[in-house]
C-alpha cells in the first residue's frame, strides 16, 4: 500500500528544503520514543523536526493501517457511508485522507490536535484535498473543555499509547457519545496495543455497540496471551522514507490492531482470518475467529472442494463463510 498520489505529493512538497541529516535524526528520537512508549508529558510531535519525521517515516504506514481497518469496517457495513468525520489526535490528518479514500461521499471533517506544529502540516497537506471542508481544533482530547459536535464517524488513531492509561475510559464513553454511527480505534499491532484495544472493546460492548470489525462477534475475546490479534499490511518505502529510516528495503510490514463499533449490527458472517494463512501441497490452515466467539485453526484439504478452493483464497484479515467447526449445513457463501 502506498500514499494516494495527491497526499504523496503534498509530502513531498512539504519536506523538500529539509536536510536529510535533519529527518534521520528527529525520525531515530521519535522511533525512540515510540518503542519506550513514552510518556514524560511532552507530546512526541511537539515540533517541526518530529513533524517532518513523522511525515517522511510512520504517516505511510499508518495510513495503511487505517485505510486497512476502514476497508473491513466499509466490508461489514456496505451501507455505512459516513457525511461528517471527527478525529481526534488528528497528527497530520492520516485518518482524514484514508476516510476520503474509503467513503468519497465525506464532506465535512473536524480534526482535533493538541501540536500546532502537527496542525500546521496538516492543514497544508490538506489544501491539496478537494473533497471534504476541514476544521482544525486546537485541544487536548483528555478534556472536555473544547466542544465537539456529535459526527457520523469518530476516530483515534495511534493515540492511546499516548495518553495517561487513567484517561483512556473516560475518554472512550465521550468518543462512543461523540458517534452517530460508528467509531474506530486503531492501534500499533504490540501485544500493548492489542491489550489497549482489548480494555476499549469491552468498555464500549458495555456501553451498547455492537462490533463490526475486526471481531465477528461481541462476546469476550477468545485469544489469551501470549497469543495476541493482529494484523498487518505491506507498506511500499518511497526513496525519502528508506533515507529517513536508513534502511534498504523497500517495503516495510506495519502491524496494527484496532476495533470498530457501530450503533447498527453488522450484516452476520462466519469467521475472520487472524493469522496469515499456511498453504502447502492440496492443504490449507487457517486461524479462525468465529462467530460463536471461538478461535482456533480450521485445516482443509483438497477433500473439501468448494471449501477448500475459498480457504486457498482467503488472506489474513479477510472475513469468511467458512466456520471454524463446519457444521453439516455449511454452505459457501464467497
Ligand atoms: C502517533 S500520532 C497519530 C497521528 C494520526 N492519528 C495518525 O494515525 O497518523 C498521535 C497524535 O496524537 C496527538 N495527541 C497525543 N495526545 C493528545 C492529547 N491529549 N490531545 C490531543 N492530541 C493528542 C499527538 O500530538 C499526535 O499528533
Amino acid at each position: 500500500m502506498e500514499l494516494p498520489a495527491p497526499l504523496r505529493l503534498a509530502v513531498d512538497r512539504f519536506l523538500h528544503d529539509t536536510p536529510l541529516a535533519e529527518l534521520q535524526r528527529a525520525a531515530a528520537t521519535l522511533s525512540a520514543r515510540y518503542r519506550a512508549e513514552l510518556r514524560d508529558g511532552r507530546l512526541h510531535l511537539d515540533d517541526a523536526p518530529a513533524v517532518k519525521a513523522y511525515l517522511a517515516a510512520r504517516m505511510p504506514a499508518t495510513y495503511a493501517a487505517v485505510r486497512a481497518s476502514m476497508a473491513m469496517v466499509a466490508h461489514a457495513r456496505p451501507s455505512f457511508s459516513p457525511a461528517t468525520l471527527l478525529d481526534l489526535g488528528a497528527g497530520p490528518g492520516t485518518v482524514l485522507w484514508a476516510a476520503t479514500d474509503c467513503w468519497p461521499g465525506l464532506g465535512e471533517a473536524t480534526l482535533v490536535e493538541a501540536s500546532a506544529a502537527a496542525r500546521v502540516a496538516g492543514s497544508e497537506l490538506a489544501r491539496g484535498l478537494a473533497s471534504a471542508s476541514v476544521r482544525w481544533v486546537a485541544a487536548d482530547v483528555t478534556r472536555t473543555d473544547a466542544a465537539l459536535s456529535p459526527a457520523d464517524l469518530v476516530t483515534l488513531s495511534y493515540v492511546l499509547d499516548e495518553l495517561d492509561p487513567s484517561a483512556i475510559g473516560p475518554l472512550v464513553e465521550r468518543l462512543w457519545a461523540l458517534a452517530r454511527d460508528t467509531l474506530v480505534v486503531v492501534e500499533p499491532g504490540t501485544p500493548a496495543g492489542w491489550t489497549r484495544i482489548l480494555a476499549v472493546r469491552a468498555a464500549l460492548i458495555g456501553l451498547g455497540a455492537h462490533v463490526a470489525a475486526p471481531c465477528p462477534h461481541d462476546r469476550p475475546c477468545p485469544l489469551a496471551a501470549p497469543d495476541w490479534c493482529h494484523f498487518s499490511r505491506r507498506v511500499a518505502r518511497s526513496r525519502l522514507h528508506r533515507l529517513t529510516k536508513e534502511g534498504d528495503v523497500p517495503w516495510e510490514d506495519e502491524k496494527f490492531i484496532f476495533v470498530a463499533v457501530s450503533r447498527r449490527a453488522a450484516e452476520p458472517y462466519a469467521a475472520r482470518v487472524i493469522a496469515p494463512p499456511r498453504q502447502a501441497k492440496g492443504m490449507a490452515a487457517l486461524k479462525l475467529c468465529g462467530a460463536d466467539g471461538e478461535a482456533g485453526i480450521r485445516t482443509l484439504t483438497k477433500r473439501e472442494g468448494d471449501d477448500y478452493r475459498i480457504a486457498r483464497r482467503l488472506d489474513w484479515g479477510d472475513s469468511s463463510s467458512l466456520e471454524l467447526r463446519p457444521g453439516p449445513t455449511e454452505r459457501s457463501r464467497d
